[in-house]
């Protein structure tokens, strides 16, 4: 049988992120599901007419779904299962306002998901993410494996634009990187941030390097507050798919995700966003890079902050 991946939530991530899956065309079937009725099949409907514009064959199967878990037959024995389901920001919140209403969401689908596809694996995008991904480890009760979160992808993606930008180059000759929370103590790392092979601390001023960090972490609500409702989801999307496609092809790439760290840096026993070798069954191991003393004091503490806050969502 063909390759399956399930989206959950038809909204501008979910259906972003479905068609890009889609387009890839290494998948036989997308599945998109979301509770409002009849968005999910026209969301389908309307991207299967386009596969012979875009020329791929792969299907797009919607299906309306209720919280009780009606219409998860069609998610059904997925490989791969993305949640996006969950409220986004407005502007002035946080993440973290999201926690108790996305908490009851993401449990309910992670136990639906359990039921039909108990060999998924699962990337979490919902907010508040790190809390959002060990909440659906939890609710699963899948191996910490095969529970990832979308976060130091999209983190890393903005770094790498807000560089190029500065620095009037072309994207591809950036590379930065992004780790810790998805949310106030996210720790983009300016020590292995190079530009044509060159660190960055030789082309900026730490001034600079500082704004583009604040800038990075602030990535996110800078969308919100200029879109005035909704979040962000092109960079999003392409973040998740990636992964999505990462894992069905086992390609073995190190991507920073939000993984379950249990030794690396010295940190224990904490969904946190590092970088992690991805492949068919999820994180194949956690890569450790070297890191400054600050950066790596800045990871410690994130951690910290999650792991109280992870410790929370058991009983939300
Ligand atoms: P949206 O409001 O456009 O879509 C959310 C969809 O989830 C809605 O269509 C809603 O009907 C659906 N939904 C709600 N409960 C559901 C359930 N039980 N089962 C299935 N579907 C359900 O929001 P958007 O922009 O798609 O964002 C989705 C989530 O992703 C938010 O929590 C947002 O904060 C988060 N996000 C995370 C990012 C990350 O980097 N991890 C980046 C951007 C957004
Ligand atoms: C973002 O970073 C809101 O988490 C979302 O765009």
């Amino acid at each position: 049988m063909g390759a399956k991946v399930t989206v959950v939530g038809a909204g501008f991530y979910g259906s972003t992120t479905a068609l890009r899956l889609a387009e890839f065309d290494v998948f036989d079937t997308v599945v998109l599901t979301d509770i409002v009725e009849g968005k999910p099949e026209g969301l389908a409907l309307d991207m299967n007419q386009s596969r012979s514009i875009e020329g791929f064959e792969t299907k797009v199967i919607g299906a309306t779904t209720t919280a009780e878990g009606a219409g998860y037959e069609a998610t059904a024995n997925s490989d791969v299962v993305v949640i996006t389901a969950g409220l986004p920001r407005k502007p002035g919140m946080s993440r973290m306002d999201l926690i108790g209403v996305n908490a009851g969401i993401v449990r309910g689908v992670a136990e639906n998901i359990a039921k039909h596809s108990p060999n998924a694996v699962i990337i979490v995008v919902s907010n508040p993410l790190d809390e959002m991904t060990a909440l659906a480890q939890l609710a699963t009760g899948f191996p910490k494996h095969r529970v990832m979160g979308q976060a130091g992808m999209l983190d890393t993606a903005r770094f790498t634009n807000f560089v190029a930008e500065k620095l009037a180059v072309k994207v591809g000759a950036v590379k930065t990187l992004t780790l810790g929370s998805h949310g106030d103590t996210m720790v983009p790392v300016p020590s292995r941030c190079t530009v044509n092979g060159k660190a960055l601390s030789e082309l900026l001023s730490q001034t600079e390097i500082d704004e583009l960090v604040d800038r990075t972490r602030n990535g996110g609500a800078e969308v919100v507050a200029l879109l005035k409702t909704g979040s962000a989801y092109y960079a999003p999307s392409a973040a998740a798919a990636r992964m999505a496609k990462a894992v069905i092809e086992d390609s073995g790439a190190v991507m920073p995700v939000c993984a379950w760290v249990d030794g690396e840096y010295g940190i224990t026993g904490v969904y946190l966003g590092v970088e992690a070798e991805i492949g068919r069954n999820g994180i194949k191991k956690v890569v450790e890079s070297a890191l400054t003393d600050s950066e790596l004091s800045a990871l410690k503490a994130a951690a910290e902050a999650v792991r109280a806050k992870q410790a929370d969502v058991q009983t939300l």
